[in-house]
């Protein structure tokens, strides 16, 4: 079974860790960069919106990206809800990004594109010099994560993510594990470690 994000798109804040991953991925991201310089922000993936929501009052604008209608629509009416002024959506027909940032922020995404070389790539073209990335996903697992769901990438060895990024022009600043996923699996529970990897693109 591939995952459908549209049909998951109501219920996916009904589990309370994915809201206290976001938030936990926020702080570590507000501890490192000045969100006060930042002119215009992506949350690439963005879901529901857990990630950038968190930071929608620190910049002075945020796009919330996704290939998923159905997540994006849950963006727009908590947007619309909260009274938001500097923060809008925009539906991908593919990963390719059309404008530029000078902040990225992604988590969770990466596992789920079949081609990581070339979005990897698209997110680095869509840096402005000087701009900050930060690519948050699973550690290489044995595909559990997922239990019956197919994904392309069962999670990523982090030195790969890193080679890519350096190939793209982007420095990799810090590599550092920022949250674990806990699951029950069977009677145990399992530990699914997140990476976040900020990157600097070159002046
Ligand atoms: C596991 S969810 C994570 C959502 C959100 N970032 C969060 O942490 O709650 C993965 C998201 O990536 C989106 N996605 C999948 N492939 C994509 C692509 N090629 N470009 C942009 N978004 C994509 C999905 O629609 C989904 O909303």
């Amino acid at each position: 079974m591939i995952e459908d994000f549209d049909s998951k798109s109501k219920t996916w804040d009904q589990h309370r860790y994915r809201i206290e991953r976001a938030q936990v991925v926020a702080d570590a991201i507000k501890k490192r960069i000045s969100l006060d310089q930042i002119k215009r922000a992506l949350d690439f993936g963005c879901g529901t919106g857990l990630l950038g929501l968190n930071l929608v009052g620190l910049v002075k604008d945020i796009v919330f990206m996704d290939t998923s209608s159905g997540m994006l629509q849950e963006v727009d009416q908590k947007i619309k809800e909260k009274g938001i002024q500097n923060a809008s959506t925009l539906l991908l027909p593919n990963g390719k990004i059309e404008s530029s940032f000078d902040l990225i922020v992604s988590l969770m995404v990466l596992h789920h594109i079949d081609n990581i070389d070339e979005q990897v790539k698209w997110l680095s073209d869509a840096l402005e010099p000087d701009g900050y990335i930060c690519l948050c996903d699973l550690d290489q697992e044995d595909g559990s994560f997922h239990q019956e769901e197919r994904v392309p990438h069962n999670g990523f060895r982090r030195e790969s993510i890193m080679g890519l990024m350096e190939r793209n022009g982007v420095k990799v600043v810090e590599s550092t594990t920022v949250y674990v996923n806990k699951k029950m699996i069977g009677t145990r529970e399992h530990e699914f470690p997140v990476f976040m990897i900020v990157g600097r693109k070159s002046a």
